[in-house]
C-alpha cells in the first residue's frame, strides 16, 4: 500500500461535515423499506446505486429526500446512525460532528422526539463501546420559509441541552443565509454553536452572509471563496474552518475532475481546510476513501495530510484538552 494511504488509515481523524441521513446505505434503504412498508421506485440494490447520477446539487437532494423515507421508527435512526460509528471505527475517525434535517422528517409525520433520540442512543453507544466521540448539529432546510426552521429550533427545545449548534443545508442558489437571520441569532442567543452550508453552488457573497449575518463558527464546503481573494485573506486571518468534501464535489460537478480539485491551493492560500465525507452512500465512499482520491489524483503528500488531519480536530467543538490530546496522538503516529 502507498505510504501515504498507510498513513492516512493509521491517523486519527475528525469527521465535521457528514449528514447522518447520507450515510443510508442502499442495503439498508432496501431492508428499512421492507421493514416498514414503504415502496421504493427500485427492483434491488443495484438499480438505487445505478441512480445515483447527478448533474447538480439539486439532483441529489430529489433522491436524498426521496431516501430518507424509508426512515421511520427510533430503531431505524439508531442503525443508522450505528452503521455510520462502525464505518468510522473502520476508518479510525474517533469523532465526529453528526448534522440531521429533522425538517426532512418531522414534514412527513415522523416526530423530532424518535428523530434524535434514535441518532442519540447510537452516538452513546458508539462512546461507550467503540470510543468514538461525538456531537450533534441540527440543520435547517434553507428550500423552506425561515417560520418553519424556528418552529423547528422551537420543537428542540427541550433537547437544546444535547445539540452542540444549528447548521443550515439543502438547495443553496436563491436562499441566501440572510434569509435564516432572526434564526440563526435565536439559536445564538440559545448557547448554540452556528456553522451554515455557503459556497458549494452558491456565490461567494453567500459565504459572507454565512459570516457576518449568521455568525458562523464554520463554512461548509466554501469552495467558491476561491474567487474573492478579499475572502480568502479573510477567512485565512480568521482560521474560519472549511469543511471540504471532495467526493460530493466530484459528484455534484462542483468540480469536474478530481484533478482540478482545489484542496492545495485552498492550503497553499492559508486556508484552514478539512476533508469530510458529506453524503458518504450518495457519493462513493467514508472519510479514507475522501483522503485516497486526493492522493490518486493531487498526489496529495504526507505534510498536507498531516496538516488537515490536525485541522480537523482544531476545528472541531472539542474543549481544549480533548482537542491536545488528539493532536499529540496524531504528533506521535505521524512520527513528527
Ligand atoms: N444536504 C445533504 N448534503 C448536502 C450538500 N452537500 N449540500 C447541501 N445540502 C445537503
Ligand atoms: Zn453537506
Amino acid at each position: 500500500m502507498d505510504s501515504r494511504k498507510q498513513l492516512i488509515k493509521n491517523l486519527p481523524k475528525a469527521e465535521l461535515h457528514i449528514h447522518i441521513e447520507g450515510s443510508l446505505e442502499p442495503e439498508m434503504m432496501f431492508d428499512l423499506a421492507q421493514r416498514n412498508g414503504v415502496s421504493l421506485p427500485y427492483a434491488d440494490v443495484e438499480s438505487i446505486r445505478a441512480a445515483y447520477q447527478f448533474d447538480c446539487l439539486q439532483d441529489f437532494l430529489d433522491l436524498y429526500y426521496q431516501g430518507m423515507s424509508v426512515l421511520q421508527t427510533q430503531q431505524d435512526f439508531y442503525d443508522l446512525t450505528w452503521a455510520y460509528l462502525l464505518r468510522c471505527r473502520d476508518d479510525n475517525v474517533v469523532h465526529a460532528e453528526i448534522f440531521f434535517d429533522p425538517q426532512g422528517h418531522t414534514g412527513r409525520g415522523v416526530d423530532f422526539e424518535t428523530v434524535f433520540e434514535g441518532i442519540s442512543a447510537a452516538l452513546r453507544d458508539g462512546e461507550h463501546k467503540l470510543g468514538i466521540s461525538s456531537q450533534i448539529i441540527m440543520c435547517f432546510l434553507r428550500h423552506l420559509e425561515e417560520e418553519d426552521a424556528m418552529a423547528t429550533l422551537i420543537e428542540a427545545g427541550p433537547f437544546v441541552d444535547r445539540i452542540a449548534g444549528v447548521g443550515l443545508d439543502s438547495s443553496e442558489v436563491g436562499h441566501p443565509p440572510s434569509k435564516f437571520q432572526d434564526v440563526f441569532d435565536l439559536a445564538g442567543e440559545l448557547g448554540l454553536r452556528r456553522v451554515a452550508h455557503a459556497g458549494e453552488e452558491g456565490p461567494p457573497e453567500y459565504i459572507l452572509e454565512a459570516l457576518d449575518g449568521l455568525q458562523v463558527d464554520r463554512i461548509d464546503h466554501g469552495n467558491r471563496s476561491l474567487e474573492d481573494p478579499a475572502l480568502v485573506g479573510r477567512l485565512a486571518e480568521l482560521k474560519i474552518p472549511l469543511t471540504v468534501c471532495p467526493q460530493s464535489n466530484l459528484r455534484l460537478a462542483v468540480v469536474a475532475d478530481m484533478k482540478d480539485h482545489p484542496i492545495r491551493s485552498m492550503l497553499e492560500a492559508g486556508l484552514n481546510v478539512t476533508v469530510n465525507s458529506d453524503d458518504p452512500a450518495y457519493f462513493g465512499g467514508y472519510m479514507n476513501d475522501n483522503f485516497n482520491a486526493l492522493v490518486d489524483a493531487i498526489d496529495l503528500s504526507e505534510a498536507e495530510i498531516i496538516k488537515l488531519v490536525n485541522n480537523s480536530f482544531e476545528s472541531s467543538f472539542l474543549d481544549k484538552a480533548s482537542k491536545q490530546k488528539h493532536l499529540e496522538s496524531v504528533r506521535v503516529l505521524a512520527g513528527a
